[in-house]
Formats: structure tokens, sequence, C-alpha cells
């Protein structure tokens, strides 16, 4: 995909990855982004780079009417980048897991599957356009430590499958997105090695525009992808040995 002079709608735009897409699609000559947040006051520093190009939008994915307005406002979108998502990183068992589950599941599943709902008649009617759903290395292989983030990302895999077959016929690519750590808000405190978010951005927009169907932006997430082809249990076995000691 060629994304110079695209009209692109990035959610969670107000830090981290989000942030870094942003500046790395302007930078790519898109003519438009729609800077998705929660609460705008929070792309301030963002919209200091171009206020004439990247547009404001009110948006929380886990709301129906945000969602209903943000794809009125932004009915001519050529990209959809879903990359708003929560992390409690908690493990399954854990005393307050139930509810760190759920909501990681309304954000990282309901709420993304309900953008790319709201989106999907606007891409099919442009025609040629695409969704990108930020997913994780993660959601392919579970990690106890962040145990029911895990489950939310695998079932936002599994959506990506999901809707990549049903938009095919109207021309819509569906591209998923496989991070390993970045070194954001949501990462915060935690010692591990970590990509940039403008090293992953940079990749991300490589893998775009290459027209890969799945992007593993990242060295760590590459060699995962790498090794959970050739033994997927193994894998499995060296993230469950990962578990913090209670
Ligand atoms: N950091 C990593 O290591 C890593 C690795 C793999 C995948 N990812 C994924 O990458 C994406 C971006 O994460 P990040 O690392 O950049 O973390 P981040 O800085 O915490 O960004 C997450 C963004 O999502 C937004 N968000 C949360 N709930 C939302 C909702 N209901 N509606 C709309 N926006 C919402 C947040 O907005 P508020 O500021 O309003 O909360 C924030 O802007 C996420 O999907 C994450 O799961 C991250």
């Amino acid at each position: 995909m060629n994304l110079k002079g695209k009209t692109i709608l990035v959610s969670g735009a107000g830090g981290g990855i989000g942030t870094a897409l942003v500046r790395a699609l302007l930078e790519k000559g898109a003519a438009k982004i729609y800077a998705g947040a929660r609460s705008t006051p929070a792309l301030e520093e963002l919209l200091q780079i171009d206020r004439v190009r990247i547009i404001p939008v009110e948006l929380d994915i886990t709301v129906p009417a945000s969602v209903a307005a943000a794809a009125r406002q932004c009915s001519d979108v050529d990209l959809l980048v879903n990359n708003a998502g929560v992390n409690r990183c908690m493990g399954l068992l854990e005393p307050h897991a139930m509810e760190a589950a759920r909501a990681e599941m309304e954000v990282n599943y309901f709420g993304t599957l309900a953008m790319c709902r709201a989106f999907a008649p606007i891409l099919a009617r442009r025609g040629n356009g695409a969704i990108a759903n930020v997913c994780s290395i993660i959601g392919l292989v579970n990690l106890p430590v962040n145990g029911s983030y895990c489950a939310s990302k695998a079932a936002g895999h599994s959506l990506i499958q999901g809707i990549r077959a049903e938009l095919a016929p109207a021309g819509v690519r569906v591209v998923g997105i496989y991070p390993g750590p970045v070194d954001t808000s949501m990462t915060a405190g935690q010692a591990m090695p970590k990509a940039t978010s403008m090293q992953v951005a940079g990749a991300i927009i490589a893998g775009l525009a290459n027209g890969d169907e799945e992007i593993y932006p990242d060295p760590m997430s590459e060699d995962v992808q790498r090794k959970l082809m050739a033994a997927p249990k193994q894998v499995e076995q060296q993230f469950a040995a990962m578990i913090p000691a209670r």
C-alpha cells in the first residue's frame, strides 16, 4: 500500500505506538490522519507537529456511540489502524483476574471488533482500503504473567483472520501486527529488552508499504514467530517457564 496521499485513522494515538505511527505516517506523506484518543487534550503535543494534516477525534472504542460518531467523522479513510489496547499485567489465577480479563476483552477484542464492523462498509465502498490491527506476539503464545491480556490478543488474532476472509471479496486488506516488547507506558517498570515505539512504527509502515499480511516489527517478535513456525510446543514451554514465583 502506497501511504502517500492516504487518509488514515489511528486509534489510541495519544501515546506510545499510536503517537509514533502518526509521526511516521506524516513523514511518509499521508494526506490526513485522524488521531483517535479517549481524551483529545492528550493529543496536544502531537497536534503541534501539523495542525492541518492531523485531525483530533474523540474516540473510546468500547462506547458504541463514540465508535459510530468516529465512523461518521472519518468516512473518507483509506486505512484504519486499530492500535488502542490495554494490558492489566495479570495472571489468570490472580485475585482480580476476572475483572482484568473482562476489561482487556472489552477493549482488545470487543472494541476492536466494533471498530472493524463500523469501518468495514466505508472501506468496502472505497474499494481498495485496509484495516491494520495491532495485536501482539503474545497473542500467539501465552506469557502467564500477562495471561488474560494474551487471551484477549489471541481473540484479536482470530478476529484478524476472520475479518480478512470476510472483507477479501470487497478488496479490503486486513493486516495483523504482532510486536514484541515496546518501550511505552504499557511496559513501564518492566525490566526487559524493548524496541522503541519509533522503531516499531517504522517497521509497521515498511510492512504496510510492502503489502505484508502479517507484520513482526522488531527482532524479538521476528525471532519468536520463526520459532513458533518451527516448534510451537517448545515456545509454549519456554514462555510457561517465565512465571514469577508467588
Ligand atoms: N508496549 C508493548 O510492549 C506492546 C507489545 C505488543 C503489542 N502492543 C499493543 O500496541 C498497542 C499500543 O500500545 P502501547 O504500547 O502504545 O501502549 P499505550 O501507550 O498504553 O497506548 C495504548 C493506547 O490505547 C488507548 N486506549 C485504551 N483503551 C482505550 C479505549 N477504550 N478506547 C480508545 N483508546 C483506548 C490508550 O488511551 P488512554 O491514554 O486514554 O488510556 C492509549 O493511547 C496496544 O494494542 C498494545 O496492546 C504493545
